[in-house]
């Protein structure tokens, strides 16, 4: 087994402000970059905050921005760089920092909250649901999403304009949002809710000019701009320029 010491520089601070702390640290085969964070935070500075919670890429805890890349920390092995390399580890930069390496991802769960769930049909009982394969197959992708929020972090959307977060949802419940819509089983029409309107009007589909920067960093590799929201715009678009819905809009607003 080798051993080297690397340079790492890890921001430390809190809302108020804060710098980048030098250390150099020792490595091993086979570790990941949350491994010498709880190195530094076991040898060096005790009282250094960074959240995770499953070590294996699948609890969404430890996102962080690596050499100013949006990355999951466990997932990110220390072989990828080299021994010389100085790696720089950052809070994610689209949330407000709480300390040191913890963020407050609120944002994402007010977004989640403003998404109304799935609407079940009144003719059907629990176990009487019945979906093509290639439905059930369609919304399997975005179900693999473990919430790490780094295509949040990354969409340029929110990530340079905190001031368009109250109109954006971001990459992530966008999708969600074209996953309820592509349910073929959601009645939420039947409640005079149309998805494809509120991804307009509601979550910012419009804002989303298809940059694919979500995709690029999603950890759970979710084609996020090529299957859910490239889709969804266009069936947006469908909807804005079908006659039969134009005709009913303009009957509404009378
Ligand atoms: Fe993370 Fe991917 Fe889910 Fe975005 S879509 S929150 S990047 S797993
Ligand atoms: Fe943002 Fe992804 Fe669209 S990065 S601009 S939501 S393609
Ligand atoms: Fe769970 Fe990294 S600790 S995803």
């Amino acid at each position: 087994m080798s051993s080297y010491d690397a340079r790492f520089r890890v921001w430390r601070g809190d809302a108020g402000g804060g710098d980048l702390a030098d250390f150099s640290v020792e490595v091993n085969d086979g570790e990941v970059v949350l491994d010498i964070i709880h190195r530094i935070q076991a040898t060096q500075a005790s009282d250094l905050a960074v959240r995770w919670n499953c070590k294996a890429g699948k609890c969404g805890s430890c996102s962080a921005e690596i050499n100013g890349r949006p990355r999951l920390m466990c997932m990110t092995r220390m072989s990828v760089f080299d021994r010389e390399d100085v790696i720089t580890v950052t809070p994610l930069r689209a949330f407000p920092v709480v300390r040191d390496l913890v963020t407050d991802v609120g944002f994402n769960y007010t977004k989640a909250r403003e998404i109304p769930a799935f609407v079940p049909p009144s003719d059907l009982g629990p176990g009487e649901y019945r979906m093509q394969q290639e439905d059930v197959d369609r919304s399997q992708e975005f179900r693999k999403c473990i919430e790490c929020f780094l295509c949040q972090d990354t969409c340029h959307v929110v990530r340079d304009h905190e001031e368009n977060k109250t109109a954006f949802a971001g990459p992530r419940f966008l999708m969600r949002v074209a996953e309820l819509d592509m349910h073929p089983l959601d009645a939420a029409s039947s409640s005079g809710l149309d998805r494809k309107r509120t991804a307009q009007e509601d979550h910012g589909l419009g804002y989303c000019n298809i940059t694919k920067c979500c995709t690029e960093v999603c950890p759970e590799g979710i084609h996020i701009t090529d299957n859910a929201l490239i889709p969804l715009k266009e069936r947006a678009v469908d909807r804005k320029y079908d006659p039969v819905v134009w005709l009913g809009d303009r009957i509404r607003r009378r």
